[in-house]
């Protein structure tokens, strides 16, 4: 099946307001997922809050096959977040690292993950070692194995970065992982919504998402998938009286489950919204979508190059909906407001968000354009008019 672009289109009506290229910050909502926020949201209003929670107890309670469906897990493997740091977090902090337990990480890793690595480096003694790229910028898997001893105590790596392209290869990492059982937390919220993610074949222990780039949903939700296994062994870093319920005077007793990272008080209009997400794309098709926002994406790539002083710089060999560029003489927050002035938007990444990487390559700030399958080539055109004249 091949995307109805008129359909999608005519059920996204940011798409009449601007040229938004921009899935990889935080995408277009599509009608069905403004819906659901409102309707809950008017719902809340019409008999209260909790009413309304109980009111919609099913379909709020489906999120989490949704989720799990989507990524290939189960239903108690996921807890609802409020985005994907959050998720990260818990399941970075939760894990039992001691003085000299070793984390290998990436060069593309993420900020807000890299700012926690180096907090426990600080408060537990941990050591951070980064796996070398190969020559095309992804993980270098040899290399990753060549470091692996008994002091290796997590692999936690960014799939595809905030900053480009870059796809790297978290099923082989997965499998390495699994080889010398060692736990794997992978942050995936720049793939998930983009193409198809399936954590038995990833590997992984633990995924973090979230709910506003390319999945389409509301900002401020997130998730984290724990594999069954890890679930009782985890100690959250911090719990309420609904992730262990109080159950007697001096004890409190951890949830069975994933939500177990969970706490009492939730957006439940944005819960619906994200729910409302997630059935949106797997009804279209991750397949589909990768394969249409992939090409947009090589599409731009190819537009850019035509471009004098343009300098794609995304990395790896497989690139995905995420195109990261610079130009001479033009500076990316200028281009990026003047371009904003004529309803095209894009963004820019400060090396700061990937330091290893931006300093690795002596990146600066570079514009990142990141177009989803609901837009065209026709947009994708103007955008380059537009960049031209800039
Ligand atoms: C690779 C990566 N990981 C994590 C995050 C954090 O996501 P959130 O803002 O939902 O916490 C981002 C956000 O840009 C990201 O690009």
């Amino acid at each position: 099946m091949t995307i109805d672009i008129e359909k999608i289109r005519s059920e996204t009506p940011g798409v009449d307001n601007s040229i938004h290229l921009l899935a990889s910050g935080s995408a277009l909502m599509p009608q069905p997922v403004i819906d659901a926020i409102i309707n809950h949201t008017l719902l809340e209003a019409r008999m209260g809050g909790y009413e309304a929670q109980a009111e919609e107890s099913e379909k709020l309670e489906a999120t989490y096959q949704s989720i799990a469906t989507l990524i290939g897990a189960k239903k108690h493997e996921i807890a609802l977040m409020e985005n994907a740091t959050a998720a990260w977090c818990h399941a970075f902090y939760a894990l039992p690292l001691k003085a000299g337990d070793r984390v290998l990480t990436c060069e593309a890793e993420y900020a807000a993950n890299y700012v926690a690595y180096l907090q426990r480096v600080k408060r537990d003694g941990i050591v951070i070692d980064v796996i070398p790229s190969d020559e095309s910028g992804a993980i270098d898997t040899v290399a990753l194995e060549a470091m692996i001893d008994e002091r290796v105590a997590l692999i936690a790596i960014t799939w595809i970065p905030t900053n480009g392209g870059l796809v790297n290869p978290a099923a082989k990492v997965g499998k390495i992982a699994k080889r010398h059982g060692i736990t794997y937390l992978l942050d995936a919220c720049q793939a998930v919504g983009q193409m198809p993610v399936n954590v038995q074949q990833l590997g992984c222990d633990f995924l973090s998402a979230t709910g506003r780039k390319f999945l389409r949903g509301p900002r401020g939700t997130g998730f984290l998938y724990v594999t069954e296994a890890l679930i009782e062994g985890l100690e959250p870093i911090v719990i309420d009286h609904f992730a262990a319920p109080w159950v007697a005077k001096d004890q409190y007793q951890l949830r069975g489950d994933a939500r177990r990272f969970e706490n009492w008080e939730n957006s439940y209009a944005l819960r619906s919204g994200l729910s409302a997400a997630v059935e949106y794309a797997m009804a279209i098709g991750l397949d589909d979508i990768q394969q249409r926002s992939w090409y947009l994406a090589n599409y731009l790539r190819g537009q850019l190059s035509d471009i004098p002083g343009a300098i794609i710089r995304d990395l790896g060999t497989e690139q995905c909906a995420i195109v990261s560029f610079t130009i001479d003489g033009k500076t990316p927050s200028n281009a990026v407001s003047q371009l904003r002035h004529k309803n095209i938007i894009i963004g820019a990444s400060d090396p700061s968000s990937t330091r290893l990487d931006a300093e690795a390559r002596n990146l600066p700030r570079v514009m990142r354009a990141a177009p989803h399958y609901y837009n065209t080539e026709s947009e994708i055109d103007l955008f380059i008019a537009a960049l031209k004249s800039a």
